[in-house]
């Protein structure tokens, strides 16, 4: 896998974390409903110690049903507040502010004790690229967000966006990366187009693809393709690669001789399965 993050990266973006952690009061993680583990960054827990923490499962709107309540349990028997979100249309994200204020209830209680008025909750959006942590934002503040890498030359202090419910967050995200020595972890993320395909292989992007949703989605595989026989062992790559050459025959991905164009064929699987034509999938389970 062509993909690197070198160690020089990574202390930089924990180190930029771990500065915002000293202002904020509670971090909220976003994972990515369909790869929830592979979306998520391994050294999480080292790097936000004991803050308080909220998970959410964001894209709900294209994973599995079934496969995000059994992510839910999964989170909760780790001992997290975790719930699902689109942020795209923002449902599920009113839940935010009011699960802040659980988390952050002895904290508030003491301000009041002490005669104070609460202040504002203040929060820290964590996840990898692409994982929706603008699109959060911008939800939750009800209007465009400027990155400040938007504007070259031009820095700016930290900002807090009012997002009502006494909920503040701090303009810019915290940016994780994923677990990259694990090549499945990669292919997972790249079947979801969180990794830009011109650094992989497409070819095996979809031959990922097709191993990983056979064994859940194998019906729709064959309605959408008519595809007549599912491979019956995963581990045969000659199987798989026959449901991918069986997915360019039904969309006429052909080179000359009549034989299959596999690298058409795997945009096209990917370009559906990415588009919502497979239905919503989740590719990991817990
Ligand atoms: P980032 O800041 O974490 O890097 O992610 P960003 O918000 O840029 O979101 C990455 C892509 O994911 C965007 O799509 C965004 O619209 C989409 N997205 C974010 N949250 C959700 C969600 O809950 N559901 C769905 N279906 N999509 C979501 P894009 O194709 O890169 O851009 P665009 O199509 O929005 O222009």
């Amino acid at each position: 896998m062509a993909i690197q993050w070198f160690p020089g990266h990574m202390t930089k973006a924990r180190r930029q974390i771990e500065a915002k952690l000293k202002l904020i009061d509670v971090v909220i993680e976003l994972l990515d409903s369909r790869l929830p583990l592979s979306s998520r960054n391994p050294m999480i827990d080292d790097i936000l110690r004991d803050k308080p923490r909220l998970i959410i499962l964001n894209k709900a709107d294209l994973a599995d049903p079934e496969a995000t309540r059994k992510w839910l349990a999964y989170f909760k028997a780790e001992g997290h507040t975790a719930f699902p979100v689109d942020a795209s249309t923002g449902t599920g994200i009113k839940e935010i502010p009011e699960q802040v204020k659980i988390l952050l209830k002895e904290k508030i209680d003491r301000q009041i004790a002490r005669g104070m008025n609460p202040r504002a909750m203040r929060a820290l959006i964590v996840g990898i690229p692409n994982v929706g942590k603008s699109t959060l934002i911008n939800k939750m503040a009800g209007r465009h967000i400027a990155a400040v890498g938007d504007r070259p030359g031009v820095t700016k202090g930290q900002q807090w966006i009012k997002t009502g419910g006494n909920l503040e967050l701090l303009d810019t995200p915290g940016i994780l990366w994923p677990k990259f020595e694990d090549q499945e972890v990669g292919y997972r993320l790249a079947v979801t187009g969180a990794i830009k395909e011109e650094i992989l292989n497409i070819e095996e992007i979809a031959f990922y693809a097709v191993k990983y949703l056979v064994t859940d989605y194998g019906s729709r595989f064959q309605e959408r393709f008519g595809i007549d026989k599912l491979p019956e062992d995963l581990s045969n790559p000659d199987e798989i690669v026959a449901v991918l050459e069986a997915v360019g025959r039904k969309r006429g991905c052909l080179i000359s001789g009549g034989r299959v164009d596999l690298e058409k064929a795997s945009r096209t699987l990917l370009h559906e399965l990415r588009a919502g034509k497979l239905g919503r999938f989740t590719l990991e389970t817990p």
